[in-house]
């Protein structure tokens, strides 16, 4: 299958590349500015494309690829920075911009033969840029320009060398997609065979051969990833996965009861339930500290499940459901798209654990997991489901965990998500949950004065979680939630809003 391979250089739009490219049908992946040329070339890539990046070729310790990419004869594509670093590279001249742009502008089409065949003369793109070229190397000819940037995009057809200023993966840029299909196909003929059932097909061809009759665990946290991982599995291997859902007494209200019913009546998954929500509890009492929290509750995971396959027999296999932005954000062979938690699944193992990893989706974007998971049976309302972390409402309790905190907690939860369906923007939501704060504030409850919990509401969207934007919530509906929680809920007096994106903030609090 042909294959197109982004090298990243740090831009917040890196994976949105990667998913765009995807969309057109050809296979894409991420990999580090400065992979070697030897490594890069085990890819087999068809083509190239340099992301953007925050920094400036000429600063020290700049991220450079080396020349040699060049010599791979294969087309490739520079994007804002990478356009910057191919005129760098080549013999060109860089220089910080007067004024630093960013939004949207229009753009002239010179001449409009290969890359920006079919895009309009005067069309609109998305910028976000503070240095430009000024010189362009020899064998480049610039095709089109906007009044700030007289080099928005640089061609040198014989060599199939590529530079765009702007950014073709934001939907902003209205003939983005058009811009990167006359990449793809006009110039470097790549043939569009991505598609979710070949690679379903695939992987569960593959499950089969390696795991032949050995028996595979597989833990389900009740979200999307690991159910669908559940699923493939099922498909691949039948009665030798064994499904476990532990219950950690930090779900949401209910969770545990609906999900076995769910997993067993309707996904047909042999599930094995593991109460154990007392042993959890008891052994978070009196652990404030987020990190420490986290490692009691993987290390506990661990050891339930170590137990669970002691009663099943030889076990050789752990499934989980890591997908692709999880090991773009946690691996520590990567760009410099920063590592800003190292929690998730991958990684979150320990190094000494017995069993083989299978993780099918690893590949693969939360979209395309949706897409598989409805295609393995799941309904639309567990495929739209928002995410929820490992660790449960344990980070979402600041400070100390205790049963009556979790209580507490769940109803909240429970009250916001009926209000946001009811509503009518779950589904337009990447997450939606509430925080307990470790303070309590003054307030006033009929004639009475009332000392109680505060309430942090978080809610966002994103793309697929690695940033987010606060999502500016309709006045009338955090009114509606935010008196049906003080009313409702015994031991909270106060919803606060945060209206913090990520970065700088995380998504989740702890
Ligand atoms: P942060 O808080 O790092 O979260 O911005 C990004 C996304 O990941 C989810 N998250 C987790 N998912 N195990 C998971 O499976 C975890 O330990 C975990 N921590 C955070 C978070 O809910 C958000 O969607």
């Amino acid at each position: 299958m042909d294959k197109v391979i982004i090298l990243d250089f740090g831009s917040q739009y890196t994976q949105l590349i990667a998913r765009r490219i995807r969309e057109l049908k050809v296979y894409s992946e991420i990999v580090p500015y400065n992979i070697s040329l030897s490594e890069l070339r085990k890819y087999n890539p068809k083509a190239l494309i340099l992301s953007g990046g925050p920094r400036s070729v000429y600063e020290r310790d700049a991220p450079l690829c080396s020349k040699e990419i060049f010599k791979l004869n294969i087309p490739i594509l520079g994007i804002c920075y990478g356009l910057q670093l191919i005129a760098y590279l080549l013999g060109g001249k860089v220089k910080s911009a007067e004024k630093r742009e960013y939004g949207f502008a229009k753009l002239k089409v010179i001449n409009n033969k290969e890359l920006l065949t079919d895009v309009n003369d005067e069309t609109q793109i998305w910028m976000s840029h503070g240095d430009m070229v000024v010189s362009f190397p020899e064998g480049f000819i610039v095709t089109a320009s906007t009044s700030n940037t007289p080099v928005a995009v640089i061609e040198n057809r014989k060599r199939k060398i590529y530079g765009v200023q702007f950014h073709p993966e934001v939907k902003h840029t209205i003939d983005g997609r058009k811009i990167l299909s006359n990449f793809l196909f006009k110039i470097s003929n790549l043939k569009a065979e991505w598609n979710l059932i070949s690679f379903l097909e695939k992987t569960i061809k593959k499950i089969r051969e390696d795991v032949k009759r050995e028996k595979v665990i597989c833990g389900l946290s009740g979200g999307i990833d690991s159910t669908v991982t559940a699923l493939i599995l099922q498909r691949a291997i039948g009665d030798n996965l064994y499904s476990i859902f532990v219950d950690n007494g930090l779900l949401r209200e209910n969770e545990f009861q609906d999900l076995m019913r769910k997993f067993k009546e309707k996904l047909h998954l042999k599930v094995i339930g593991v109460n154990a929500s007392d042993l959890f509890l008891e052994k978070l009492k009196g652990i404030t500290s987020p990190e420490r929290k986290r490692k009691i509750i993987g290390n506990l995971f661990i050891k339930i499940f170590k137990e669970e396959a002691k009663k099943i027999g030889k076990v050789e296999y752990f499934a989980q459901g890591t997908t692709y932005p999880d090991v773009i954000e946690s691996t520590s062979v990567k760009g410099p798209s920063s590592i800003i938690k190292s929690h998730h699944n991958v990684g979150g193992l320990p190094s000494n654990l017995k069993w083989k990893l299978i993780e099918p989706l690893k590949e693969l974007f939360k979209d395309e997991v949706r897409e598989i998971g409805k295609k393995l049976g799941l309904d639309e309302e567990f495929v739209n489901r928002h995410p929820f972390p490992g660790p449960g409402l344990a980070v979402r309790i600041i400070g100390e965990v205790t049963k009556k905190k979790v209580k507490i907690l769940q109803k909240v939860d429970k009250i916001l998500i009926d209000e946001i369906k009811k509503a009518g923007v779950y589904n337009k939501l990447w997450q939606a949950f509430p925080i307990l704060l470790p303070v309590k504030s003054v307030g006033v409850m009929g004639d009475e004065r009332t000392y109680k919990y505060v309430i942090a509401l978080r809610i966002v969207e994103s793309v697929d979680g690695m940033t987010a934007s606060w999502y500016p919530m309709p006045h009338d509906l955090m009114q509606k939630i935010s008196s049906r929680i003080v009313n409702e809920v015994e031991g909270v007096n106060r919803v606060v809003y945060d209206i913090t994106n990520k970065p700088p903030a995380t998504i989740e609090w702890e």
